[in-house]
């Protein structure tokens, strides 16, 4: 269980999404005062063990680094007193439950944004060396310390011939010793080069990621082209014996060029692309199903309310719900029951005494596949300690 709780100090949420928030770096000392690690090092290097966990591993040797993709068996990591080597483990909040709690301090930030929470461990002198992402991030140092050095990027070149981005001309600006509890943050492109200061340096990183415009202009046209049935078939205009036979016919290209004028997508349809795509669960995330009936799990929910499972991405507009990268029915879009389940992640057994038979069969269905918890279900695996799966 995380039962840590993001701390202001002289600042407020609101102050920071005002001053702060994609304008420029913050340093909160004590962010999480007496912040206990969610997972022991031997508990992350195991999850690096695990197929369906994304981890990368990088050494330094002087100038060269070396790259690895995980999953590591435990002889793959090297040992923890060599220096200058980190594990990185992505998705963490997707694998335990106690990493998907702490992101629920962050949600002052749209889910849309969310992209996940990402740990690393360091040995004395590690690092993934001076670079920028296309994130925003915050940057919890969780145990050790770490010295982060973060400036603006001016030139953007990178080192050649190295297997990660690393800038080649990075010029800090701040140099800042994180200890544990504070936490780090940094707008997108903001320059930023962390090194661990002694060994067990765990940061956390909870990264939020803004979407490039030509990414989901790919996603909205891919949606449109699916959902266009045929259409009409091509004729050709009258031929000419002698033609010169290689070129391609003009006519082709108009027709081509009338089938997409004939698109105008309306308001509703972006809505649809961006709530389907962004809640479509990572490839490497499956759900397990309960050994349940549809009535029992409905009974279950409406006697011990229920829960979205961690992995479950749920979003929604004035018109529609979407969840795991589907729409729901036209006839429970309207719900406000499931917009509150989306916001709170959660209902009693109370919000749910006045549910329509529609919403429990949806919950229940939902359930079944997994990707809601029964309360139930939610007490017996907190009860067994059992706060991940296998
Ligand atoms: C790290 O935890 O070492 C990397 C975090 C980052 O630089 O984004
Ligand atoms: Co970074």
């Amino acid at each position: 269980m995380s039962n840590a709780t993001l701390n202001w100090g002289h600042f407020t949420a609101t102050r920071f999404l005002r001053e702060v928030w994609q304008r420029k770096p913050l340093l909160l000392r004590q962010a999480f005062a007496g912040f206990a690690p969610l997972l022991s090092r031997a508990q992350l290097f195991a999850l690096a063990g695990d197929e369906d966990v994304e981890s990368r591993l990088l050494q330094r040797n002087g100038r060269r680094w070396l790259l690895d993709h995980g999953p590591f068996s435990r002889r793959q990591i090297p040992p923890v007193e060599q220096r200058n080597w980190t594990l990185l483990v992505q998705g963490v909040n997707l694998h335990v439950d106690a990493a998907s709690e702490l992101l629920s301090q962050f949600r002052f930030i749209p889910d849309a944004r969310l992209d996940d929470l990402m740990i690393s461990w360091a040995s004395d002198g590690g690092g993934v060396g001076p670079h920028q992402d296309a994130y925003d991030v915050f940057l919890l140092q969780a145990a050790g310390r770490r010295r982060w050095r973060i400036g603006p990027v001016l030139d953007a070149t990178l080192q050649p011939g190295k297997p990660v981005k690393l800038l080649a001309h990075f010029e800090p600006e701040e140099d800042l010793i994180l200890e544990p509890g504070d936490m780090l943050y940094l707008p997108p492109g903001w320059g930023h080069d962390g090194i661990a200061v002694g060994n067990d340096c765990m940061t956390y990183s909870i990264g939020f990621r803004a979407p490039p415009q030509g990414e989901l202009l790919k996603e909205v046209l891919w949606q449109l082209a699916e959902s266009q049935h045929g259409g009409p078939i091509y004729s050709d205009p009258p031929l000419r014996v002698g033609a010169p036979p290689a070129l391609l016919p003009p006519a082709m290209v108009k027709f081509a060029a009338q089938a997409f004028a004939r698109l105008k997508p309306d308001a509703t349809v972006f809505e649809s692309v961006l709530g389907t795509y962004l809640t479509t669960p990572k490839p490497q995330v499956w759900f397990e199903s309960p050994q349940a009936s549809l009535a029992s799990l409905r009974r279950a929910c409406q006697q011990t309310g229920c829960r979205l499972d961690r992995r479950s991405k749920m979003l929604y507009t004035a018109q529609a719900v979407f969840i795991n990268g589907e729409a729901v029915s036209a006839e429970l879009a309207p719900s406000g029951l499931l917009r509150t389940l989306a916001d709170q992640h959660r209902l009693s057994a109370l919000q749910l005494k006045d549910a329509t038979t529609g919403e429990l069969a949806v919950l229940a269905q939902w359930c079944a596949q997994g990707w809601l918890l029964t309360g139930d279900m939610v007490a017996a695996a907190a009860a067994t300690g059992k706060t991940r799966r296998g």
